[in-house]
């Protein structure tokens, strides 16, 4: 286990609370490492929030390890865990590894995520522990599965789903995840979940009974301020602060008041 993901699970092992956000670019990777997360997550919500996708599924390898390798330069000593897209997986082991291993090679991240918790995931997770790649899991609501899972659905609310989501969470441990994303899951059974595994639970929108919670930056900004599930807390409202700054700059370029004396060249 490398130093960095060795310290993220021990600080959940010893009680802490784990801060994790997302990040795409290397001025934000900066700013919340300097505001002192976790560890920063390259999220596949990259689709959403940035490019302007409805959904994770055309994001490619090339976009990921371009935000990635931005996040790690801008971020150069902090927890970087990098997710793996949709199709990028689950079309034969050997590519899985190759895929995976490369963009760690490519970017610097420290580990990557995978979706999932079925026995696919789970054998290409025990793989790249053969190759030293450390593997986050991902179960609940996984977005990538949106064609068979559907949208924003809140997965466990049966006993025999909360059954499945724990049994997949041990499977997750016991192939080496060395933490796994809780999202959309009745706080109970996430934690059932974080009682039945020893790694970090990390949630979003599965309550307070998570090792840690895991939020999308430009929500947390109150950036991207169309997207309004219910577990969200909004720390700023930096989409109003962007539009009334470029809004007074542009009137200030109208009124022929910017570039005045004291902003020449
Ligand atoms: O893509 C992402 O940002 C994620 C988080 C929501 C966990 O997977």
């Amino acid at each position: 286990m490398s130093q960095r993901v060795a310290e993220f699970v021990a600080k959940g092992r010893r009680g802490d609370r784990l801060a994790v956000v997302t990040a795409y670019d290397a001025l934000f990777a900066r700013l919340v490492v300097e505001a002192g997360v976790d560890a920063v997550l390259v999220g596949d919500s990259v689709g959403n929030v940035v490019a302007g996708y409805d959904t994770t599924i055309p994001v490619t390898l090339g976009q990921m390890r371009y935000h990635a390798a931005a996040v790690r330069r801008g971020a150069p000593d902090a927890f970087v865990i990098v997710d793996m897209p949709f199709l990028t997986y689950r079309m034969g082991l050997a590519r899985a590894l190759r895929r995976c291993g490369r963009m760690i090679q490519d970017t610097g991240a420290d580990a990557v995520k995978l979706e999932g918790g079925d026995a696919a995931v789970t054998r290409t997770i025990a793989a790249l522990g053969d190759l030293r790649v450390p593997v986050m899991g991902h179960i609940g609501h996984t977005p990538q599965a949106r064609l068979v899972q559907g949208w924003g659905r809140v997965q466990g609310r049966t006993p025999a789903e909360a059954d499945r989501l724990v049994a997949a969470a041990r499977r997750l441990e016991d192939a080496g995840a060395f933490a796994i994303v809780l999202e959309l899951i009745p706080p109970a059974v996430a934690g059932r979940i974080t009682s039945a595994v020893t790694i970090p639970t990390i949630g979003i929108g599965a309550g307070p009974a998570c090792t840690g919670q895991v939020l999308v930056l430009p929500d947390l900004l109150g950036l991207n301020d169309t997207f309004h599930p219910r577990f969200l807390k909004r720390y700023a409202a930096l989409a109003d602060t962007v539009r009334s700054a470029v809004r007074a700059y542009a009137d200030e370029v109208r009124r022929g008041v910017y570039p005045d004396a004291e902003h020449g060249p």
